[in-house]
This record gives C-alpha cells, structure tokens and sequence, in this order.
C-alpha cells in the first residue's frame, strides 16, 4: 500500500496531510525514514512517530464498560467510543461495538472494525454464549430455571420464543442467565416475565472470553486476538 494511504486508512491523517507528516520525518519504513507519500511498504512495517500502526490487521478490542454510557455513535451523552482513541474512529473501516449493551449495563464488551467479526459473535445461528450477573428487585422464582430452559418463553411484543437459556440462582435476588442470541433488553425482560425486575446487570463473559481474568477497571480496554472465538 502507499503510504499516504497507509496513513489515512489507519486513521492518522488525511492523504493529503500525509505529505506534511513524511516532510517533517514522522513516518519511516523499516527504521528508514520516509520520503515520499507514494512509496509502498506493508502497514505491519510502517511507524509513526516511533510506533507501530495499530491494529494493522484489524482492531479487536475488550472494554469493560461502565455504567452511563451509550453504545451508540449519536446520541446525547457519554458514548462507550469517548473512552477510546479519538484515532481509532478516523479509521477507514469505522469502529463499532459486537452487540449493544444497555446504559445502564456494565460489563464485558467487545469492538471492532471487522464487520464479518461482529456478525460471526451476534448471529444467533452461531449461538455464542453471553453470561450475564444480575441482581433484582423481588425474588427470582424457582420455576424460572426450567422456563428459561424450555425454550418456550414468549416474550412481550415477540413472535418466536426465546432460545433456552440457562439461569442460576445465585442468591434470593441474585443470578446468572447464559443466552445465546441477543434480544432487545433480554435480560430486564425475562426476568421482569417472571416478576423478578432487575436492578443490576453486568455481562461477565462472551464465549471463552472473561470480564474477570482481563483486570479491566470500567472503562479499560486492552487488544484481544479474535482467533479466541474461532
Ligand atoms: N440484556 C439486557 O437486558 N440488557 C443488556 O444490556 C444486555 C442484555
């Protein structure tokens, strides 16, 4: 690739500034330093003021995500991407969650520029498990566990039942619920269908991966390999 264009697909500068950042000896191949906005070298060989270009070969990205923030490019408010580089958002390819968790939801989540990435983690036909903590407002009725399992919980305003999901009952108004598909506020749903209204929601893992073996503090992110959802 040119590098210029180097430049601007990774979100560094525009082509045409590209020209200004190689003059002024930013950019350099191999420890050589650059001298033409044209010349082609692999992104992997490429630094930029002394680093490397990130994410080369694609961004992969855990957040821990806190609480009062949007997953959302728009809206009004705090946005899980102004915990992030402001560069990565230049990127040619854009940035954007695997999923959506609530505002008021914290816990594990996953972004990236890699489209068929996303859709391999949220096609419900992949069934990748998504483990949830929770607390709530009332008792979490023991038949819940089997309705859960049956696959049989219509929800409201839906005309396919949820996939079976397994819920443990952690406490009186403490659980987990493993789903594998990803409905619009699932969790508050089905747990408010069986009178028990969430109050706290945090997700825990995506398939192998582990909020808590990252040591993440809310609002942490750190590179992950994809190859791990493989
Ligand atoms: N289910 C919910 O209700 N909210 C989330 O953020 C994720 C799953």
């Amino acid at each position: 690739m040119r590098l210029d264009a180097i430049l601007s697909r990774f979100g560094y500068c525009s082509r045409r500034e590209a020209a200004q950042w190689i003059k002024r000896g930013r950019v350099s191949v191999g420890g050589v330093p650059a001298k033409s906005p044209s010349a082609k070298a692999a992104p992997e060989d490429v630094l930029v003021d002394g680093a490397p270009v990130e994410f080369p070969g694609g961004l992969y990205v855990a957040l821990h995500k806190p609480l009062g923030c949007t997953c959302s490019h728009r809206e009004e408010g705090e946005l899980v991407y102004d915990l992030l580089p402001q560069r990565w958002m230049e990127r040619a390819d854009g940035v954007s969650t695997v999923g959506r968790l609530d505002k008021e939801t914290s816990g594990l989540l996953l972004l990236t520029d890699d489209g068929s990435f996303v859709h391999a983690l949220t096609s419900p036909k992949r069934h990748v498990p998504k483990v949830y903590e929770f607390d709530c407002a009332a008792t979490i009725p023991p038949e819940a566990v089997e309705l859960f399992a049956s696959g049989e919980l219509m929800l409201h305003g839906e005309t396919t039942p949820c996939l079976p999901a397994e819920l443990e009952i952690l406490g009186e108004r403490s659980g987990r619920l493993t789903l594998h598909e990803g409905r619009y506020h699932q969790v508050r749903r089905m747990l408010a269908a069986v009178g028990a209204p969430v109050l706290r929601l945090e997700r825990t893992a995506i398939g192998p991966l582990k909020l808590e073996s990252l040591n993440l503090a809310p609002g942490e992110w750190v590179a992950i390999d994809p190859a791990i959802f493989a």
